[in-house]
């Protein structure tokens, strides 16, 4: 690994060698369609950015699965924004740059809040059925926010709510190619610029589809770790194929663990909301006793990554593998009613929401770090956007605010829209068509057997080494785990579970790397052998691919100013 420290933040260029797909053309029929604007993603940020490009431009989407297999889909809390009267943009600034531990990026959270109220008075004038009381939007309130702020849709279905509109909207208009079931492998580029994306479809077939630019909204890594709250898609997908492009990545090291997954057997786990422990619930140790009390001033309600802290230490402390829910002292109709989604879920495996103590742990929830762009979703390669999960904005610092990541897809996602008008007006209007260099051997691609195994041990090792507490040794023997999976591989045929797992690998290489250097604890990423914050590390990390494939790291010129740390 190269490492560099660049005191203005904003020097890694992306590599300028021919970059080798991770497929081969094997002789098979490969179609060929182009568009002005490709997305890829069928999330927030993606539905956004294509129904407000299609508005102008010629639009495809493309999603790896079905538009209700997004994590998007799955959200239960809602969408946080300075609506109410009492509250205002200053206030959800200062609550997020709190949550975030000190390492936010100030200007695009004001970017953020600010712009976000307006993103929602948007959806909600075109119909999205929002939770109301006398006409009022009801607001819920989540970890870490000082006042209630969570706009949330069919109690705890906000997500299916907003997305299945935005889906509803773009399907109406019928101005945006749909393509689900479309799993996208590797970005074109073409002398340094983005120029679209090869894809595998159901059947194995090939699709190049060439754009003027391309806007990724791939989504999340949840699966890294071997419990996540995560759809099956959120395998890194994104964030690998823009780093095997050559962007830049930043903030690799923070994945969020969310403390409240309900515990059971099955991956991914079923999400019990942290709007419950907003509208009153506990959190109780084996013995019965409010775990939270005394940690935090806000208890239960503290910023997530101090609650997911607190219940990992619990659990040590009394050899378990869950910490307990307690919602039996709220009004049971109100629950019924509020948290519909979570009640019948929890009903079908056995428990009563209203009578009984809920079995939670954490696990992987929402993955920080990705691919680094500016306060218009450009990353560092031309005709190349990214929003939403896969991104490294800086909105989140080292830890995200609950609700913040529906409101992150918005607010971004329509910037990408705006910046796209002037991209696109400016640019050559001709889409640049390039010869693709695939090989052409057949390749048999990899045991499924194997593959499977790998990527569950994979999950299992990255959980133990790199999870919720991670140390200098532990990382050293997850870095090698990781080289010698990868080394593992033989050249990959046409399977997703063989692009998912060389995905996964990518992602957690770089989460490695990064957890390794930064020895601090901060937000998400805690580090028993370096338990404090330092005040040196507020600072972002930056990788890239190197022309030999390694990654070369480059710190980030430290952040103005104090920063504002949990307390
Ligand atoms: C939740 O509903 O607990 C999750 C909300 C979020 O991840 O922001």
């Amino acid at each position: 690994m190269n490492r560099s420290v660049s005191s203005s933040g904003a020097t890694l260029n992306h590599k300028k060698r021919p970059i080798p797909y991770v497929v081969a053309g094997g002789g098979g029929k490969i179609r060929y369609s182009s568009y002005d604007v490709l997305v890829i993603g069928g999330g927030i940020g993606g539905l956004t950015a294509a129904g407000g490009a299609s508005r102008r431009w010629n639009v495809a989407l493309l999603t790896k699965s079905s538009f209700d297999d997004t994590a998007t889909f799955f959200a239960q809390g809602g969408i946080a924004a300075a609506l109410a009267p009492y509250d205002s943009p200053v206030l959800h600034l200062r609550d997020t740059l709190t949550a975030g531990d000190g390492l936010c990026d100030e200007a695009a959270v004001r970017i953020l809040v600010e712009e976000g109220p307006e993103r929602v008075r948007e959806l909600d004038r075109a119909g999205i059925r929002f939770d109301k009381r006398r006409g009022q939007l009801i607001l819920g309130t989540e970890g870490a926010h000082s006042v209630p702020r969570i706009v949330h849709a069919g109690g705890d279905a906000t997500g299916s709510v907003v997305a299945g509109a935005l889906v509803d909207a773009i399907v109406a208009g019928s101005r945006v190619e749909l393509h689900e079931h479309e799993f996208v492998i590797d970005l074109l580029i073409n002398n340094g610029r983005c120029v679209g994306a090869l894809s595998l479809g159901k059947e194995g077939e090939l699709t190049v589809s060439f754009a003027r630019a391309v806007v990724l909204a791939a989504g999340g890594a949840g699966h890294v770790f071997a419990n996540t709250t995560n759809p099956d898609v959120s395998t890194g997908d994104g964030q690998a194929m823009a780093y095997r492009a050559g962007a830049v990545m930043r903030d690799m090291e923070f994945m969020q663990f969310h403390p409240t997954a309900f515990h059971g057997h099955e991956n991914p786990t079923l999400l019990v909301t942290e709007a419950l422990r907003g509208e009153g619930a506990y959190l109780l140790d084996r013995d019965g006793r409010r775990f939270m009390v005394g940690v935090h001033p806000q208890a239960e309600l503290a910023p997530r990554d101090v609650v997911t802290r607190k219940a990992h230490e619990i659990m040590v402390r009394d050899c378990t593998d869950f910490v307990q829910l307690d919602a039996r002292h709220l009004d049971c109709a109100h629950l019924q009613k509020r948290f519909p989604t979570v009640h019948r879920e929890l009903a079908r495996r056995g428990y009563d929401l209203c009578r009984d103590l809920i079995p939670v742990s954490p696990a992987s929830h929402y993955f920080v770090g990705g691919v680094a762009t500016d306060m218009w979703g450009r990353t560092s390669i031309p005709g190349l956007y990214a929003c939403g999960e896969v991104t490294a904005t800086g909105v989140h610092g080292a830890n995200r605010l609950a609700s913040n990541s529906l409101l992150e897809g918005l607010v971004f996602g329509e910037r990408v829209v705006r910046d796209l008008e002037r991209y696109l007006t400016d640019s050559d209007p001709s889409v640049c068509k390039i010869k693709l260099e695939l090989t052409h051997e057949s390749r048999e691609g990899n045991d499924p057997e194997e593959v499977r195994h790998m990527r569950q041990h994979l999950g299992i090792m990255m959980s133990r080494l790199c999870g919720i507490v991670r140390s200098a040794d532990g990382l050293v023997r997850a870095g090698r785990v990781v080289a010698d999976m990868k080394s593992q591989l033989r050249p990959l045929g046409r399977h997703p579970e063989e692009l998912e797992l060389l995905n996964l690998l990518t992602v957690a290489e770089l989460m490695v790397l990064s957890a390794a250097v930064r020895e601090e604890s901060r937000g998400v990423h805690l580090r028993s052998d370096f338990p404090e914050h330092d005040h040196d590390w507020r600072r972002h990390i930056r990788l890239v691919g190197g022309a030999d494939g390694a990654p070369i790291l480059e710190l980030e010129g430290m952040l103005e100013g104090e920063g504002v740390a949990h307390a």
